[in-house]
């Protein structure tokens, strides 16, 4: 079994996706290497490879073992093809439950191989692709950062369909299995190994040049090895005839399991995703049958998801992350990687994006002019970037690695021979332009200047530059290291190649970017705005606050529009909400409620004072309740009227008639951009699908007969030329 792996290997057959051939006699290894796809995705051609290896060597009486490894580097399967998915979301019951049938009926044929199978996972590994692994004998795993297994159907509004659900708790026990389906999070090779669903565990280290065939080799040779043991002990077989039984858990620990289960899926949908509960209810009600009648229960169970509205939304988003990933022509694509990064601002946004950088392999040199913020600055951006979430803390030798990549200096002159210089210092346009202006004139031809401003036209803080073809907005959200979504601002001088280094960038720092062009709040706070000057409004109407707040969190935002205040800041908001009103001023509605809480002193969250009363409890959390003295702040301005009218619409069609405006001002290319964004940038409800196509599903002919209604209360509520284009064509914005 021990010989050297390179002798004796012949390939037996080549496909298009799939390679089989015989690193030594008696073991085959079975490559996915995708030949249009940069990962491998289980598509149904791929599938039908698969299958043809499995029966070829079905006959076969001499083979010990099945090796399945991937030909991509640092990836092993990252799930099912979605586009056929979303092909058939309107095929009958009949045709969805073949589409799970067949794909248990072929991993069962794995499963039930007269050889050991053993995946070896090095890099994603989730979906389809984990399904394909538990239905393997043993997995091995990576410890490389990238190595993550996991089943995120529910995100998609479904459970895995090709028996994920009845071989998985088998192996790991049905606790685990529960977390880990409804959960819908992946997780990384050691804690895979931990629980018990890899039997072995390889130590590749990160980043190393040669990593992905350094992997594939230990892999290879860590599978021979558990080859040979199991031959010899038959383990495998005896797991097999384990797995095949119902699982033996009591009533009791059932119900407990069921109880705890549904309270921690409650708590974190908020009861708007269905598939987690319908994924609890099969995995409890399976675990009293055999393997066979669990696969039938899940295909059964299947079909009620596959299709549902919710699964569609889920899909679209899906769809639009893959838009933008995909997207070319000033996206980044192609773009050189930027090696390093200058930050000028040791403050919240500052320290965040140069955490984010320094975790992903730049240089990065913070620049602040208070020596104290980036003394303690320094030391944050590198707790942060080496944090490691299976410790829940800095990785020390992370901390050691990372350190000799990040510089401080007090002059914001040395770093302008970065790749990229942003700055993220106080929201003033003199003291910014200031700063530039000393910059520029040492920056290298490609050097790119960036500023995180939040309400500053691009365009205006370009007005000084030599080259304001290099300059644009960069804008990061809140906190950076959680916030997906980048809005890159293209000012009226920016070129071409500046978007593009810039959206490069973005992408390189895992992010989101969405190109968008200049105008006041650019994309996402011009549309915020609206939903959050509205609620100032209604407030003012007397409307009490947890009303207001209760009808933006039915709708399904994760938070309300007046915590929303508190967290973002109430001074920031005054500020933002006067350069809102000076740009729209015929439909932003001043309100003097916020400026007064600013008046006495409530900055919102950060200074334990806003709408809310804001303490931290003993695990550190920051915990709100209600406050006696906004209430008589607000009981004095409110001037109580009978609103008869629907508090959701009230909060949510001042955005979307915003949203149109801006799509006629060509703030963003596409409703798609539009919808990613505020999905990503605010938390629009992912089970919505997106702002415009939420919209679609409702009709623009009954939105403007909604806004008809309101439209009493002012120009935000008036439907815009593109609304009634759509209301009259009775097409959709989804449409183009
Ligand atoms: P901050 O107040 O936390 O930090 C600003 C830092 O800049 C401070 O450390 C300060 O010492 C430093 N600074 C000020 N003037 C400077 C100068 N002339 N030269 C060098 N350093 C200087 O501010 P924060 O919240 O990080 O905001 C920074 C920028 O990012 C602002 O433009 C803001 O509008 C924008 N932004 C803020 C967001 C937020 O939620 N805080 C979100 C998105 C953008």
């Amino acid at each position: 079994m021990k010989k050297r792996m390179t002798a004796n290997r012949q390939t037996e057959s080549s496909e298009t996706h799939t390679r089989l051939d015989f690193p030594q006699p008696g073991i085959a290894r079975l490559t996915l290497d995708h030949a249009e796809r940069s990962v491998n995705i289980l598509s149904r051609d791929v599938l039908e490879e698969v299958e043809a290896h499995l029966l070829s060597l079905e006959k076969r009486d001499d083979i010990q073992g099945l090796v399945i490894a991937s030909g991509k580097p640092g990836s092993f399967i990252a799930g099912a093809d979605l586009t056929e998915f979303a092909a058939s979301l309107d095929e009958p019951a009949d045709v969805i439950q073949n589409v799970s049938r067949r794909g248990q009926d072929l991993f069962r044929r794995l499963s039930a191989a007269p050889y050991v199978t053993i995946a070896t996972i090095d890099g994603i590994c989730v979906g389809g692709g984990a399904e394909l692994a538990v239905w393997c004998d043993r997995r091995i795993v990576t410890s490389n950062s990238k190595t993550q297994i996991g089943f995120p159907e529910v995100k998609l509004g479904l459970f895995p369909g090709w028996g994920g659900t009845a071989r998985t708790p088998r192996i790991i026990g049905l606790a685990n299995a529960v977390e880990l389906v409804t959960g819908g999070e992946s997780m990384s090779g050691k804690a895979a190994f931990e629980m018990g669903l890899a039997d072995d565990l390889i130590d590749v280290g990160d980043d190393a040049e040669n990593t992905a065939s350094t992997a594939n080799n230990a892999l290879l040779e860590a599978a021979l090895r558990m080859i040979e043991a199991d031959q010899k002990s038959g383990d495998f077989l005896a797991n097999r005839q384990r797995w095949a039984e119902p699982i033996a858990m009591s009533e009791t620990e059932l119900a407990f399991l069921g109880a705890t289960a549904v309270a921690v899926i409650q708590q974190a949908t908020k009861g708007k995703y269905p598939a987690p509960v319908a994924a609890l209810e099969l995995m409890l009600e399976a675990s009293m049958g055999d393997l066979d009648a669990a696969c039938q229960m899940e295909t059964e169970q299947f079909v009620p998801l596959f299709g549902s509205p919710i699964n569609r939304a889920l899909l679209n988003v899906f769809f639009l992350q893959d838009r933008n990933k995909k997207k070319d022509g000033g996206s980044g694509k192609g773009q050189a990687k930027a090696a390093s990064v200058g930050v000028i601002g040791a403050g919240t946004m500052g320290l965040g994006i140069a955490a984010v950088s320094l975790r992903r392999g730049l240089k990065v040199t913070i620049s602040d002019n208070r020596a104290e913020a980036l003394a303690s600055g320094e030391q944050q951006v590198l707790k942060e970037a080496a944090f490691d979430r299976d410790l829940k803390g800095p990785n020390l030798d992370k901390v050691l690695e990372l350190s000799p990549g990040l510089n401080t200096t007090i002059q914001a002159r040395p770093l302008a021979t970065c790749d990229l210089v942003i700055e993220a210092i106080v929201e003033n346009a003199d003291i910014k332009k200031e700063l530039f202006g000393e910059i520029e004139p040492h920056a290298q031809g490609t050097t790119v200047l960036c500023s995180n401003t939040s309400t500053i036209p691009i365009t205006k803080l370009a007005e000084g530059l030599k080259r304001p073809d290099r300059f644009c907005g960069l804008h990061f959200f809140n906190p950076v290291r959680k916030m997906p979504l980048v809005e890159v601002i293209r000012g009226k001088k920016t070129s071409d190649d500046t978007i593009a280094r810039a959206t490069s960038l973005a992408r390189q720092l895992g992010k989101t970017p969405v190109v968008v062009k200049d105008g006041p709040g650019f994309l996402v706070n011009r549309l915020l705005l609206p939903y959050m000057n509205e609620a100032a409004v209604l407030l003012g109407e007397g409307v009490p606050i947890d009303q207001i707040e209760k009808a933006a969190k039915s709708f399904g935002m994760p938070m309300g529009p007046i915590e929303l205040h508190d967290v973002v800041g109430l001074d920031v908001c005054l500020h933002a909400g006067k350069v809102m009103q000076e740009a729209f001023s015929n439909r932003v509605v001043p309100t003097p409620i916020v400026d007064q809480l600013v008046e006495a002193g409530r900055l919102g969250q950060k200074n334990g004072l806003g709408f809310y009363d804001w303490k931290t409890d003993k695990k550190g959390r920051s915990k709100k309740s209600p406050s006696d003295d906004v209430q008589k702040i607000i009981a004095k301005l409110a001037t109580p009227s009978s609103t008869s009218h629907d508090l959701t619409d009230r909060l949510i069609l001042p955005m979307l008639v915003e949203a149109t405006r801006a799509m006629q001002d060509g703030i963003a290319g596409d409703v798609r951009d539009v919808d990613l964004a505020l999905i990503y940038g605010i938390g629009f409800p992912p089970f919505l699908g997106g702002l415009f196509y939420w919209a679609d599903q409702i009709g623009a002919a009954t939105i403007v007969e909604k806004l008809e209604g309101l439209r009493s209360l002012g120009k935000r509520y008036e439907p815009t030329k593109m609304l009634l284009e759509k209301a009259k064509n009775g097409t959709q914005f989804y449409d183009n």
